[in-house]
């Protein structure tokens, strides 16, 4: 199909070096990179994925953002969920269309964006935050990333406040999670699932025995390393520089023990 780019659209414009700029094209703006510039007039009416020239003659490429670039250009004035940790969470949590999810500690809304995305259609998502500023940035970043924000329930919370319940996965991504498994439990329907975002290994331990002293199973904790390869003829080898530490990932899920000797 020959799908051309219209006012209104998002590019994802990206030079040759790989870097990107993700802009909404308007009639009459023009845009500068350290490469050259480019007219939005000119990207207007093109093919999605045509590669044009610069000011300077360098190349450019009209792309369609990807959900990766959306998170990335969040604008962020907490730290955000990697893809990396997002799409594995996604996965351990099992979340897919039609599930409920809550989000404890939503912030800029990396991760808000991801969940939407996945229960979609049919699904919901509780967002909680204990700062309603966030929670507005949170939205204006989906509505700019072009989520349905329909469905997406904010919410203001303080520590141990109870939430929504019938939950199919919580997610934690606050500086104290053990201190929300009662309200977590509580809210997670059984063989829910939970995971949580930690950055240290003295919360991981805490977070891990605090799961354990709750009744959850499964208690697993561990990191996602991502090392990028140079592929060439005759001389591949690893980047030099990989992100070294992001976050932590503990999952578990609820189980409903009987009393003992009631079986
Ligand atoms: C690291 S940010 C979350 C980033 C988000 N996951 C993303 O991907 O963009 C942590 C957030 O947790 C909020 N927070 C901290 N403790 C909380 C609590 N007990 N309940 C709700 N929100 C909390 C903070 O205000 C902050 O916005």
């Amino acid at each position: 199909v020959l799908d051309t780019i219209a006012a209104g659209d998002q590019v994802l414009l990206t030079l040759e070096d790989g870097k990107t700029f993700l802009l909404v094209m308007e009639p009459g703006r023009h845009h500068s990179t350290h490469r050259g510039s480019i007219d939005h007039d000119a990207v207007i009416g093109q093919l999605w994925g045509a590669a044009l020239t610069l000011s300077t003659g360098k190349e450019v490429y009209l792309l369609r953002p990807r959900w990766i670039d959306r998170m990335m250009k969040v604008h962020r004035r907490t730290n955000i969920m990697y893809p990396k940790d997002v799409a594995y969470l996604l996965a351990a949590l099992d979340v897919g269309p039609g599930k409920t999810v809550i989000e404890i500690g939503c912030g800029s809304g990396a991760m808000t964006q991801a969940l939407t995305r996945a229960v979609s259609p049919g699904g919901r998502v509780f967002s909680y935050d204990k700062r309603e500023e966030f929670l507005e940035l949170n939205a204006r970043n989906c509505a700019a990333a072009r989520i349905d924000c329909s469905l997406v329930t904010y919410a203001v919370r303080e520590a141990g406040e109870t939430l929504q319940e019938g939950a199919d996965a919580v997610f934690c991504d606050v500086p104290e999670p053990w201190a929300e498994l009662g309200v977590i439990e509580a809210a997670l329907a059984g063989s829910g699932r939970f995971a949580a975002g930690i950055p240290t290994f003295n919360q991981a331990e805490r977070l891990a025995s605090a799961l354990v002293g709750h009744g959850f199973a499964m208690v697993e904790t561990l990191e996602i390393l991502v090392r990028g390869i140079l592929a060439r003829p005759g001389r591949t080898r690893p980047e030099h520089r990989m992100i070294g530490h992001t976050q932590l990932l503990t999952t578990a899920v609820k189980v409903m023990r009987s009393p003992r000797g009631a079986e």
